[in-house]
Parts: C-alpha cells; sequence; structure tokens
C-alpha cells in the first residue's frame, strides 16, 4: 500500500502534496489516507470472510466522526469503552445493534444507554458488572446481552504498558471462572449469555498468542455449550500489529490462518476489534521546524508538534519513522542505524518535559528552521490522546480522497481553551 509516498522529491498523501496541506492549514496537522482505511478494512474482511465475523472497528484507535462514517460505509461495526464513544458512533449514524461495549468501569449511566441503543454485547468484565448490567436491564425493560470477557493469562509479548491478557492486569475475569461465572447468567433472566471476549494487548506482531487464545476460547464454549449455554460468540478483541520501522506487521491473513480453522471446527461467530491495524499507517502528523540548535554536544531540531500531539513516544518509548516532507536525502527503507548524508540529532517538541521528544539519536537529513517534518504511522492513537498541556489548541485533522481533501476537525482556537471555564 502506497498511499503516503515521495514523489518527485516530496511527500505526498494519495495525490495531493503534504507541503500543500502544511501551508493552507498550518502545523502540527494530522493528515490521513482514506483509501488507507478502507484498504485496511478490507483486508480483514477479505482474510476472515470464510467465517463471516463482524468486525468492529476500535473507536479508542481514532474516533474522529468522519473517519467513523468512512468506516460505517464500508460496512464495519464498532467496538467502544464509554458513553463518549457510544455517543461518536450514535453520531456517526451506525446501526448501534452491531456495538460491542468494553471497559472495567462502566458507569449506570453508561450501561444504560447502551442497553437503549439495543448493543449487540457487553464485554463484561467483573462479577459487579453482571449485577449492574442485570439490575439496569429490569429498570429500563429488556435483557442484557453479554460476553464474558475472560483473562486468558497469555503475554502477548508486547510494552508492559499496553499487555492486557496476563493474570494480573485489571482486565476481564480469571478464565478458571467461567462456567461458574456462565451459571450465574444463565440464572439470571435480566441477561443473557452470547459469547466470550478476550483482548490479549497490543500491539501484536506475532500471531502466537492468538493460536493459543483461539483454542482457549474453543475450549470455553465447548464446555459452556456441554453444560447447555447457547454460547455462540467468540470474541478475539483487537491488537493485530502494524509496521511502524519496515515491514514488521503481519498481513492480516497470517493472522486468519491461526484463527479460522478453529472458528469453523466449533461452528461459533467471530468478533474482532481491530483499531491500530485499521488507522495506524493512514496517518501521519506534520510539524514544522520552529528552531535548530546544538548544545552538549548534540544537535536538536525543535518543531511545532509535540507529545501533546502525539503522546506514545514520550509514553511508551515507541518509535515513529521521522522523515522531512521535501527531504535532501531520499527516506530509506530502513530509517534506524546510520544512513548516508545524515547526522544524527534528537527530534524534540516545545513542552516542558524532558519526555516530549519524537526521536532520538536519529539519523536525518539536514534540515532547517521552517521545514516540515513527518512522523509516520500516527493515525492510531495520535490525536485521540492528545491534550492540551502547556494550554496548546489541539491541532487540525485532514482527511484525504485521491486528489481531494477536507478538514474533518478544525484546529482549536485559544477561545476555546477557555470556553469552559470561569473566570
Ligand atoms: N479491544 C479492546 C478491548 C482494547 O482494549 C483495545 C485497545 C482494542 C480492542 C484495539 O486494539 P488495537 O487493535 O488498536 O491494537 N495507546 C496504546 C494502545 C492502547 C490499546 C488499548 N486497547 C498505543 O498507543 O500503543
Amino acid at each position: 500500500m502506497n498511499t503516503f509516498h515521495y514523489q518527485n522529491g516530496e511527500l505526498f498523501c494519495e495525490d495531493v502534496p503534504v507541503s500543500q496541506l502544511a501551508e493552507e492549514f498550518g502545523t502540527p496537522l494530522w493528515i490521513y489516507s482514506k483509501s488507507a482505511f478502507l484498504s485496511r478494512l478490507k483486508e480483514i474482511q477479505d482474510a476472515f470472510a470464510e467465517v463471516d465475523p463482524v468486525i468492529c472497528y476500535s473507536v479508542k484507535a481514532n474516533g474522529n466522526l468522519s473517519i467513523l462514517k468512512t468506516m460505517n460505509d464500508a460496512g464495519s461495526s464498532f467496538d467502544v469503552v464509554s458513553g463518549g464513544e457510544l455517543f461518536r458512533v450514535q453520531q456517526a449514524g451506525a446501526d448501534t445493534s452491531r456495538v460491542v461495549f468494553a471497559g472495567v468501569g462502566k458507569t449506570d449511566d453508561e450501561i444504560r444507554q447502551a442497553l437503549k441503543a439495543d448493543i449487540l454485547m457487553f464485554d463484561v468484565e467483573s462479577e459487579a458488572e453482571l449485577d449492574a448490567i442485570a439490575a439496569i436491564a429490569e429498570e429500563v425493560g429488556c435483557v442484557g446481552r453479554v460476553a464474558l470477557r475472560l483473562n486468558p493469562d497469555i503475554d502477548a509479548k508486547t510494552h508492559h504498558k499496553t499487555t492486557t491478557g496476563k493474570k494480573g492486569n485489571k482486565f476481564g475475569m480469571d478464565i478458571e471462572r467461567a462456567t461458574e461465572l456462565a451459571d450465574k447468567v444463565l440464572k439470571d433472566d435480566r441477561l443473557e449469555l452470547t459469547g466470550i471476549h478476550m483482548h490479549l494487548g497490543s500491539p501484536i506482531l506475532s500471531t502466537d498468542p492468538y493460536a493459543k487464545a483461539v483454542k482457549k476460547g474453543a475450549e470455553v464454549i465447548t464446555q459452556l455449550r456441554e453444560k447447555g449455554h447457547n454460547t455462540n460468540w467468540l470474541n478475539l478483541g483487537g491488537g493485530f500489529g502494524i509496521s511502524y520501522k519496515t515491514d514488521e506487521g503481519p498481513s492480516a491473513q497470517t493472522y486468519a490462518d491461526v484463527i479460522v480453522p478453529t472458528i469453523k471446527e466449533i461452528g461459533c461467530r467471530l468478533a474482532l476489534e481491530p483499531g491500530r491495524f485499521i488507522a495506524g499507517n493512514a496517518g501521519v502528523l506534520i510539524s514544522q521546524i520552529v528552531f535548530t540548535k546544538r548544545e552538549g554536544g548534540k544537535l536538536f531540531y525543535i518543531q511545532d508538534g509535540g507529545m501533546t500531539d502525539l503522546v506514545r513516544p514520550a509514553m511508551y518509548d515507541s518509535y515513529h519513522r521521522v522523515w522531512p516532507v521535501k527531504p535532501a536525502v531520499p527516506m530509506p527503507f530502513d530509517c534506524e542505524g546510520e544512513i548516508e548524508g545524515c547526522e544524527p540529532a534528537d527530534v524534540v517538541g516545545p513542552v516542558c518535559e524532558s519526555c516530549d521528544y519524537f526521536a532520538k539519536d536519529r539519523y536525518l537529513p539536514p534540515m532547517e528552521r521552517g521545514d516540515h517534518l513527518c512522523m509516520f504511522s500516527a493515525g492510531a492513537y495520535g490525536s485521540v490522546m492528545s491534550s492540551n498541556y502547556n494550554a496548546r489548541p489541539r491541532s487540525a485533522e485532514i482527511l484525504v480522497d485521491g486528489s481531494n481533501y477536507q478538514v474533518i476537525r478544525r484546529r482549536e482556537t485559544y477561545e476555546e481553551l477557555i470556553a469552559l471555564e470561569q473566570p
């Protein structure tokens, strides 16, 4: 897929020069490729087509209304983790009867909102939550459809801050309790057990954790069926990895190859909650170099984008490829290590925190004040995690479609920064 590519010495998003967007809308600027979103969704739809899954795009990765509409029009459903995300999905005009709702701390109001929206199922994360859903379902006058979110104790070999399926993580309930919990649901006519849910972590670059999870999930479903439960859904969550560095991200087919056979064997429905796989490489963050300086024996490129825009490097030490929009040296396939014609530098933001950086000791072509820089693979967990720290307005978002583009979120103003406050 080549939705962000260099042509005649400058970066394009689809058919639009990125420098043109940076000039027109200013920086920092999020730029998304519509065809990148759609082709990644289609890759999953095609790879899993045999078992007709419900693909629930994970709203937390990038919940812009226009992106949600794009996903909805292409046949995706949604995974939400808050009343706010459910509201977004509703505002995007989606059919909420295919929405799944995870999260360890759903409030009564959020449960009520989801029951009224008649969502496909809650991914229930504690016994106390089962009780709450039952009580509120009775009050609303409906039955709460629930999937037990089970913690399978599988090491997804990802960052410790984004691992979710190991014993001791706050998510889900111990897999050994599945039968006891299912029996509780069966006895309660305010609830209906639709299936089980697992989400192992994010991003997961190997298929092994999924192979283990689908086996464990199938065992639980078989046991529950033997006990008379009509358990029909296995939701394997999200976590499919992407290429941040070179081409380390597996294809959807690679994941499907280890998941589909077991789903067919036990004959149940499959739900998936991909976020990063769809959004990650569909977006970039463009910044402008404000100053360059050499201090302490180091070269610094100080740019207008910072951790308030893209927090991933500060929060998880995440690697994002960084390269100029109009580079003096063509971007190599692998941007790590020494690169001819380049010099090691730190790319940092303006925020008053030492962790406000995008790259450290990275070989980069020579750049000057005013040049534009691209942070690649920023479409997932980028703008959604941005903040107003240091009273920095949130940046604008642009969606490119071929040679057309539109502002899908305009830049925040200073007035909006204080709009909710009383002097
Ligand atoms: N389903 C559940 C229940 C989740 O908790 C998540 C992500 C997903 C699906 C989607 O995972 P994905 O397909 O996007 O990997 N902020 C971190 C990632 C946190 C992921 C949280 N949960 C980052 O920037 O890497």
